[in-house]
């Protein structure tokens, strides 16, 4: 899928892009099916809510999954990260975040590029987040709420709220209490300044997030699920640097081979016998 001057403009202003209709119903099914074994499965991939039962979110999905590495090569995510990119890409990070029906939790005001900057060795923000709408996404179950055209403020430099040591020191990047968070205050200003939208849109849409734009998202009181699947990309030229204590491979991807991109069909039942490497 290629997208639009109109589209690239508004993304380079606004810092996200939606794409309603991207995926059909039968595509998404095929992935929901992929998703109670997943959830079922007691890895150190799933993180869990506070109240310890509840699953937040699944990391490193498409490297277990043949349906989800699919989706993470497939031409209507990765090929415009390629474009908004300008190179090839790689996958940085992949996980499917569930924001379940009366119980998924915020998710904090922060910026996603000083994570990996100040984690994982991220050298330039030219990084984007593709967010597959598994659930319809509503005013009722924990929309993304984005603070348009921050990305072009930069890395607003915050402290570390969740400081290394704990065991599993990683979790706190996942964690209801995020580990780089912008203060009230701030975040007030920047609202002044800039506006507050609430992309919203049913089952199958995808947006795209540039990785220095200001989001956060509130819990889900509703009845609905809201699951997401979330597809980071980097840019091939933008490898990581070595660091010292480097995060899990499935949540941080060190490996910058470029993506070989499957066939457009390949999330279609007709595609399903076919293996990864075939299609
Ligand atoms: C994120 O900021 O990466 C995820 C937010 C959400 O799932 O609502
Ligand atoms: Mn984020």
């Amino acid at each position: 899928m290629r997208l639009t001057d109109a589209d690239c403009k508004a993304y380079e202003e606004r810092g996200y892009l939606l794409i309603p209709g991207a995926f059909s119903s039968a595509e998404i099914e095929a992935m929901k099916r992929e998703l109670p074994a997943l959830l079922a499965d007691d890895s150190p991939r799933r993180v869990l809510e506070k109240d310890q039962q509840t699953v937040r979110a699944l990391h490193g999905c498409h490297e277990i999954n043949e349906v989800f590495g699919r989706l993470a090569r497939h031409p209507r995510v990765a090929g415009p990260a390629q474009q908004i990119l300008g190179s090839e890409v790689y996958v940085h990070q992949f996980k499917i975040n569930i924001k379940a029906a009366f119980a998924g939790d915020v998710w904090k005001w922060h910026q996603d590029f000083i994570f990996w900057l100040k984690q994982d060795g991220m050298r330039e923000p030219r990084a984007v987040n593709a967010f597959v709408f598994l659930d319809d996404v509503t005013e009722f179950n924990g929309p993304l709420f984005i603070v348009p055209g921050t990305h072009r403020l930069g890395v607003i430099d915050v402290p570390d709220g969740n400081p290394p040591g704990a065991q599993d020191a990683w979790r706190a990047s996942f964690a209801a209490d995020l580990k780089y968070s912008i203060a009230k205050d701030a975040l007030a200003d920047l609202v002044n300044r800039h506006g507050l939208v609430s992309p919203k849109g049913p089952a199958g849409t995808v947006m795209f997030t540039h990785c220095n734009v200001v989001h956060g998202s509130p819990p889900n009181m509703s009845p609905f699920d809201r699951t997401l699947a979330i597809v980071t990309y980097n840019s091939v030229e933008n490898a990581l640097l070595p660091v010292a204590d480097p995060r899990p491979e499935f949540l941080v991807c060190r490996d910058a081979t470029p993506l070989t991109l499957v066939a457009d069909d390949a999330l279609q039942d007709s595609a399903a016998g076919r293996s990864l490497q075939a299609v």
